[in-house]
């Protein structure tokens, strides 16, 4: 099985211009990329063993070097090569990458008296610097380091400094060499877009053409002249990396895609209906839509089972059974379109985690489906990228802007055995929750939010009698990244309405609680 890799006709097309971020190990460097690209140019991260010849020919128009954990005089040193800065390509060095720049241009990095972490205020030390022409004299930015450059390599001149850092900023501007000891990448450096901005228009010279429009557009072309006439076959899940997939092939390629909905009956209330509305024969796009209505084969196969672990097996097991018998109907499918997206390219070396994701997204799919080819059409868009091109083609809001949602769905978030009338409780609690968290307009600020089910009755009372009844658990957390949470802290208004018509109108619950919990110690999901 073979991937068509969008990436270098997207860009030969799409954009014409293009950033090239060298990874030398740091935390943030998908945020560098992420940040020029919210500049409206192009930015591809690559680690930084990238042979020169390649560099040469991608013909960035600028480099970035991003931080790293490593000290450049150190035996683990991660280095490049010193030509790096001769290909009269402008160098932006950030942090390590600034040192690095020092090092190997002959200047002396060395442990600094005193190391600096968290918010500095930095002085700007010449205002001729095209990186800090729109810069406060004094700016607040985030620094992070042990070691410093001490001295500077031949013809630099500072450009900012603090009172432990005295080369907080330095350039070689008749050689586009510019070198920051702080992250302008982090919200906390709070002129560093600026900095970024100047750096990508004022020092290499962009335009700006990295835009969702074009993008939609070349990759609906590239895509009709790539499968011609050939037939695709997509798992939609009614997440946004899929259905933003599947609506550029369908632009592309029209009823040659089939996309194959699986309805496990774990679906959150109406969820289904949402997805057929859109994608299936009423709805905007001209694509072979197959709903598979597969909830009693998946209810039957829960009954009586309880593990965590056990039921996430099962229900990604007949996932993929259901999925071979839809793509052994369809028959002679040579393309199979999956919703990976840039984060998953970069965090697996650049492509081997793409599979992957996928079959967390779906459940899993079936390896021996022979597909002659994979294709990506989104494996050079961060998530906010795929809900602008989402967007750009007409999905509706409620789609683009919909929050993650684990494949096994419900199963996860009815602790114990999952039984219909436990998915039906948890399905209305949960779209009781998220409606009013929206009416208060607190769900922009959550990362994920959702009702529960324990497996707790507790006994209360309703009107004069006794009841003994389920309790829902409300969940809502921060979070950026998803590794890590913190319980957010929901107006008590909103959790009080929530609780009051939980109890009034879901039958089969007299207790609603509240998860504290961040995470760690916790997981996002239950189960
Ligand atoms: P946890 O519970 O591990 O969840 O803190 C972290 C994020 O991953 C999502 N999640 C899943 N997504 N398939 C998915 O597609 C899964 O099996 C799965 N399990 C957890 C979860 O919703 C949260 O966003």
């Amino acid at each position: 099985m073979k991937k068509i890799d969008m990436g270098g006709t997207v860009l030969a097309t799409v954009a014409n211009e293009m950033i090239l971020v060298l990874d030398f190990g740091g935390q943030y460097n998908q945020l560098i990329a992420r940040r020029v690209r919210e500049n409206h140019v192009y930015c591809e991260v690559h680690p930084h063993t990238l042979a020169l010849e390649k560099i040469r020919d991608m013909a960035p128009k600028g480099i970035i070097l991003t931080g790293g954990p490593n000290s450049v005089y150190g035996e683990e040193a991660v280095l490049c090569s010193e030509e790096l800065f001769r290909m009269g390509i402008p160098v932006l060095g950030i942090c390590y990458g600034s040192q690095l720049m020092a090092h190997l241009l002959g200047g002396e990095v060395k442990k600094a008296p005193v190391s600096e972490y968290g918010k500095t205020e930095v002085e700007v030390a010449d205002r001729n610097s095209k990186l800090f022409q729109k810069v406060s004299d004094r700016t607040i930015c985030w620094m992070s380091h042990t070691d410093y450059i001490a001295g500077m390599p031949e013809g630099f001149r500072v450009t900012a400094k603090t009172p432990n850092c005295p080369v907080a900023a330095m350039e070689r501007e008749e050689d586009k060499l510019y070198a920051l000891q702080f992250h302008p990448e982090v919200m906390h450096t709070v002129e560093g877009m600026k900095m970024l901005s100047a750096f990508v228009y004022e020092v290499c010279g962009c335009k700006g053409d990295w835009k969702m429009d074009s993008f939609v557009r070349t990759t609906v072309e590239q895509l009709k002249s790539r499968i011609g006439d050939g037939k695709a076959l997509c798992a939609l899940s009614g997440g946004v990396d899929s259905s933003v997939a599947a609506v550029l092939l369908s632009k592309a390629i029209g009823k040659q895609l089939s996309c194959v909905f699986v309805d496990h009956g774990l679906l959150r209330k109406d969820e289904g209906d949402q997805v057929e509305a859109v994608f299936g024969h009423n709805g905007a796009y001209d694509v072979n839509f197959i709903r598979v209505n597969a909830k009693n084969r998946f209810y039957e196969k829960l009954k009586g089972v309880t593990e965590p672990e056990r039921k996430r097996k099962l229900i990604g097991e007949e996932f993929i059974r259901v999925f071979e018998e839809e793509a052994k109907k369809i028959g002679a499918v040579d393309y199979l379109v999956q919703g990976t997206i840039y984060p998953d390219v970069i965090e697996s070396g650049l492509g081997k985690s793409a599979v992957i994701k996928s079959h967390h997204n779906v459940g899993g799919l079936p390896d021996f489906v022979d597909f002659k080819e994979i294709v990506e059409p989104l494996r050079l868009l961060f998530k906010d990228e795929v809900r602008a091109a989402g967007r750009e083609l007409g999905l509706p809001d409620y789609l683009v802007n919909r929050q993650p949602f684990p494949g096994p769905g419900l199963g996860i978030r009815i602790i114990g055995e999952v039984t219909e009338e436990k998915v039906k409780i948890v399905q209305e609690a949960d779209a009781i929750y998220r409606e009013e968290v929206a009416k208060a307009g607190a769900d922009k600020q959550l990362g994920q939010y959702f009702a529960a089910l324990t497996n707790m009755r507790s006994v209360g009372v309703m009107g004069d009698g006794r009841t003994y009844d389920y309790a829902i658990a409300l969940r809502a957390v921060m979070t950026g990244d998803f590794m890590t949470a913190e319980s957010a802290q929901l107006p008590w208004e909103v959790l009080q309405r929530t609780t009051s018509r939980i109890v009034n109108e879901v039958k089969g619950v007299n207790r609603v609680l509240y998860d504290c919990t961040g995470k760690p110690p916790a997981t996002i999901e239950f189960e």
